[in-house]
């Protein structure tokens, strides 16, 4: 503890006069050597909403109340990996470890459970580039540690004797990013009935706000819809306790400007009292609905509304690019 305390004091005293405008809370433990942090103090300090959120993950690590986090202890997964995009973030942000990267590599199901996404229809992120192969991408991702790829639906995929047949290990991080709830629930419940989350795992969420962001979604909060609602249930279902620990999942002033990804800490498991770990108010999530340049370019895109009853989706609403805004979903 003294050493955490005496680290934190001299990490402070190497903080950028920019930096210092953001949060002690963030800033706090950055080392200005670590390459990771540098992007993310440079992602802040520019409010570049474009950068990716992931590279939040070594500051959160860091942080002295998450100092017993399975950060470098654990395995890495991915659920959602389309082109390989954001796991080539987490071969930067992870270079050794192991990394596990779940897809149908076929595009998105149908929604179910859930209001209708018309950029998350039945297919999108089905077609990849000429160039994308798993084989490339695995080349790309193993050099410096191992990775693998779990090809299919969760639906089918996630048995229960997955972990035992890979031997996967508890993981020190879990990326959601399967823009569904009907996807983040398949993957949470097998995640958690496998014992693959465990206390001190650090769990990230891509697109926790696309719904409540989208046209139509003004009166969705984040714990009702997609990947926020699948995160609720799966708190109350096995007794998790999470803690938010970065991101768009508490409020303070910066969050309104910078992250996108709620990154959470999952505390305890199996506990009477489980808590979701989400601690914005209803006057916050609308104040920051109306503040992050994601959110308000989600809301004047042309590919994101939801539409509360399935026939009121049209054939014109399918499978349609989202390259404008794709960095953030
Ligand atoms: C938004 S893309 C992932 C993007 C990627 N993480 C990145 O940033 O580069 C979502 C991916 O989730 C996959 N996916 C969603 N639901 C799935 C399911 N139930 N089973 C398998 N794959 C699924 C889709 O095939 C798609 O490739």
């Amino acid at each position: 503890m003294t050493l955490v305390v005496a680290l934190s004091t001299f990490l402070l005293l190497l903080r950028s006069p920019l930096a210092a405008a953001h949060s002690v809370h963030r800033n706090a433990f950055m080392r200005k050597s670590d390459a990771v942090n540098e992007k993310l103090l440079e992602a802040l300090n520019e409010a570049d909403t474009t950068a990716d959120w992931r590279y939040s993950l070594p500051a959160a690590r860091l942080d002295r109340l998450h100092a017993s986090t399975m950060y470098g202890r654990g395995d890495v997964y991915e659920f959602g990996v389309y082109e390989g995009g954001s796991m080539k973030t987490l071969r930067d942000i992870f270079p050794h470890d192991h990394l596990w990267g779940f897809d149908s590599f076929v595009g998105l199901p149908e929604t179910s459970g859930d209001v209708q996404q018309q950029g998350f229809a039945k297919g999108q992120f089905g077609k990849h580039a000429s160039s994308f192969s798993i084989q490339g991408l695995s080349e790309s991702l193993g050099r410096t540690g191992k990775v693998d790829f779990i090809q299919g639906f969760y639906n089918v995929s996630l048995t229960p004797s997955l972990r035992e047949a890979k031997q996967m290990r508890p993981a020190q991080y879990i990326d959601i990013d399967c823009d569904l709830y009907v996807s983040s629930a398949q993957a949470l419940d097998w995640i958690f009935s496998n014992g693959i989350a465990v206390p001190g795992t650090l769990i990230g969420y891509d697109d926790w706000w696309v719904n409540p962001c989208s046209k139509g979604g003004e009166q969705l909060q984040p714990l009702e819809t997609g990947e926020g609602k699948a995160h609720a249930e799966i708190a109350h279902k096995y007794g998790v306790r999470f803690r938010c620990v970065m991101g768009p999942c508490m409020w303070h002033e910066v969050v309104a400007s910078g992250d996108w990804g709620p990154i959470f800490i999952v505390e305890d498991v199996g506990v009477a009292s489980s808590d979701n770990g989400f601690n914005m108010t209803e006057k916050q999530i609308n104040a920051w609905r109306d503040a992050h340049p994601n959110c308000l370019r989600i809301r004047r895109s042309k590919e994101h509304a939801v539409h509360t009853k399935a026939e009121q989706l049209t054939s014109s609403n399918r499978a349609v690019p989202l390259a404008s805004i794709y960095r953030c979903c």
